[in-house]
């Protein structure tokens, strides 16, 4: 069976492409979404694609998505830097959940350093703008242990 991966976005990705350009880049949301679509296929793998600006929503996805998916690709945005209820849910799931920034938040403000989900992802991936979410693709799939779909 194909396996299933779901994107998650958090607040403020919605305007992606017209928030802050110069540091996000000016692919919107749903481009972003398109691009995503082609190369989970090209990966073999079934997308769904989400996001919210609420913390309650994203907790709700992210507990869905444990139990209807194989993986989860997450970039909570800002909630990356403030949200125990997000790293909760995120630690009580048992499917790989790969963290994802389009910029490195590290290299930015001294408050984007404090990342309350680091220790309880699988993995990550930070600063390649909106190819990270390739990568992030390949890489589930690669922990799923799902081979090329020749
Ligand atoms: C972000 C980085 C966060 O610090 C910021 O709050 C965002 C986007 C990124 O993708 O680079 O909203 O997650």
């Amino acid at each position: 069976m194909t396996p299933r991966v779901v994107v998650i976005g958090g607040p403020n990705l919605g305007r992606l492409g017209r928030r802050e350009p110069e540091i996000y880049g000016r692919t919107t949301w749903l481009e972003l979404e398109s691009l995503c679509r082609g190369w989970a296929r090209e990966c073999g793998l079934e997308l769904d694609f989400l996001q919210s600006d609420i913390e309650g929503e994203l907790v709700a996805m992210i507990a869905e998505a444990a139990d209807s998916a194989d993986g989860i690709i997450l970039n909570a945005a800002a909630y990356t830097h403030t949200s125990v209820a997000i790293r909760d849910a995120v630690a009580a799931v048992e499917i790989p959940v790969v963290e994802i920034h389009l910029t490195n938040p590290d290299a930015r403000e001294s408050f984007r350093r404090n990342n309350l989900l680091a220790d309880v992802v699988t993995a990550g991936i930070r600063g390649f703008g909106v190819e990270g979410y390739r990568l992030a693709l390949l890489g589930t799939r690669a922990l799923l242990g799902a081979g090329r779909p020749d």
